[in-house]
């Protein structure tokens, strides 16, 4: 089996150019890896993502919510991640289970333990071998976000109140899972983070 790698952080903490560079420099050094994202990363997945983050679509329940991410997660880890890990590769995705424990299970108020439940049902118990979160205030990652041309969907609509629970929702479940979850100051200056997360990341990958 391969390994299996996610990152996680609020909106505008940097994850996805991290990811891009680790993933490139994992290629330069011959290995196999692939890189996704979630919600998303095939067909269905995608077309779940779409009716979730749709602005239009602001009377959504939150339990409504909460299945359509682990929905759409069990299709991505069926069709994408498990294959990938059988074949031998490095897995690294963008955002995973922690994001529904940490959005859903504490800044909507499910329950970090009742939304984990579900997810445990949509992975059949496969979890990240290891996950990155990188940890930034709310405001500095929403600021980064108004400043940068991406689209602004459903969840950015929330207030800086939701955003700041999801941090804390983040740090919660981090302190769960001490193991698995890895905990990066991403107030760092970008190379250092880098740093960090190289450190982490090559440490759990068997010598070839
Ligand atoms: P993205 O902007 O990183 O693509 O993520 C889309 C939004 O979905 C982001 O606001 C985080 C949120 N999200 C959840 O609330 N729960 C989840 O399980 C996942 C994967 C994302």
């Amino acid at each position: 089996m391969g390994l299996f790698v996610t990152f996680e952080g609020v909106e505008g903490s940097g994850k996805t150019t991290l990811i891009n560079r680790l993933y490139d420099e994992m290629l330069r050094l011959g290995y196999s890896v692939v890189k996704t994202r979630e919600p998303g990363g095939n067909k269905i997945s995608e077309q779940i993502r779409n009716i979730i983050l749709d602005v239009d679509n602001c009377e959504m329940d939150y339990r409504t919510e909460a299945l359509l991410y682990a929905a759409s997660r069990r299709q991505h880890l069926v069709e994408v991640i498990r294959p990938a890990l059988e074949a031998g590769a490095t897995v690294i995705c963008d955002r995973f289970l922690d994001s529904s424990l940490a959005y859903q299970g504490h800044a909507r108020g499910l329950g970090i333990e009742k939304v984990y439940d579900i997810n445990l049902y949509a992975t059949e118990g496969i979890l990240p071998d290891v996950t990155v979160y990188i940890d930034v205030a709310p405001e500095e990652g929403l600021s980064r976000i108004t400043n940068s041309h991406r689209k602004v969907d459903r969840l950015d609509l929330e207030t800086a109140a939701f955003h700041t629970k999801v941090r804390e929702g983040y740090l919660l479940v981090a302190g769960m899972f001490p193991d698995r979850i890895r905990v990066v100051d991403g107030s760092q200056p970008l190379d250092r983070i880098y740093a960090d997360i190289k450190t982490i990341v090559f440490a759990k990958i068997p010598r070839r």
